[in-house]
């Protein structure tokens, strides 16, 4: 399986720091933000790597990341989106990429503590759908929102004012090929982006979206509270602990949350 790393996006709740730079060029704590999405592709045996870029400074990956290798992977590829028309948009620009194959994806902006091969092993043992890694968190609002029923998820609401569950779709994504045909049938949303969302949505409806509970701390770090919350995480806890298994049963977690 390949994946496709999304980096595009004008970082625009950062400025002034992404006046001069691209917001996943900033510092986490000892490293740029774009390295721990990366590492975590590492992590899970995924080598094959586009990387989605866009905004100012996009140049300015090249001289960071190269060819990919000293990162640990066989080829890292470049791509750049015009505008941000939104993460399906940009996901949908790795279809040539994918050929024709299952595709993981993950947000530039995503650190997660622990190691998440095991899920991937069990999205590569489904014969078609998707999967996506849901957390618990005290925000739920600036998310996707999951709707659970038992080991299900019902639907995927993003940003609601009221969230209906406190477990954030987290950027974490494992699609089958389909996922290119659903990107051409999305329209913009009221921000005026092709949501993920309304992708995961579609899988929802079809009866093929599986999913998992991230064990261990996982952030985005878009905004200014964020960005300083992966800092810190970073620097108390590191990130991508290769050898820690980093996913639950989300049943287990839904009744433990209800208890
Ligand atoms: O962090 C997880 C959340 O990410 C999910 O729970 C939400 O469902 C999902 O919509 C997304 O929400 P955000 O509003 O936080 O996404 P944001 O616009 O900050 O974009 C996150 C990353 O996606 C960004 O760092 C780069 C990539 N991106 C985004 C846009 C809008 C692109 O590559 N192209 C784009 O046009």
């Amino acid at each position: 399986m390949k994946g496709v790393v999304l980096a595009g996006g004008m970082g625009s709740r950062l400025l002034p720091l992404t006046k001069v730079t691209n917001k996943h060029l900033l510092p986490v704590y000892d490293k740029p933000m774009i390295s721990y999405p990366i590492q975590t592709m590492v992590n899970v045996g995924i080598l094959d790597v586009l990387l989605v870029t866009g905004g100012r400074n996009a140049g300015e990956f090249l001289r960071l990341l190269g060819d990919g290798r000293a990162l640990g992977l066989n080829r890292l590829h470049y791509t750049y989106q015009e505008g941000e028309g939104g993460i399906a948009q940009a996901l949908g620009m790795a279809e040539h990429f994918a050929e024709g194959g299952p595709i993981c994806a993950i947000l530039g902006d995503n650190i997660i503590e622990k190691n998440i091969s095991r899920a991937v092993e069990r999205f590569r043992q489904q014969e078609r759908g998707a999967k996506i890694l849901l957390k618990q968190v005290p925000d739920a609002h600036r998310f996707g929102v999951a709707e659970i029923q038992g080991d299900r998820v019902v639907r995927i609401e993003e940003k609601p004012k009221v969230p209906k569950s406190d477990f954030a779709v987290t950027g974490f994504y494992l699609y089958d090929n389909s996922v290119f045909e659903k990107i051409r049938r999305l329209r913009p949303s009221g921000r005026g982006e092709l949501e993920i969302t309304d992708v995961n949505n579609f899988y929802i409806e079809e009866g093929t979206l599986t999913c998992e509970l991230l064990d261990g701390w996982w952030t985005d770090a878009g905004t200014f509270d964020s960005l300083l919350r992966a800092n810190n995480l970073v620097a108390q806890n590191g990130a991508n602990h290769s050898e820690e298994p980093g996913e639950l049963p989300v049943e287990a977690a839904a009744q433990k949350s209800r208890a």
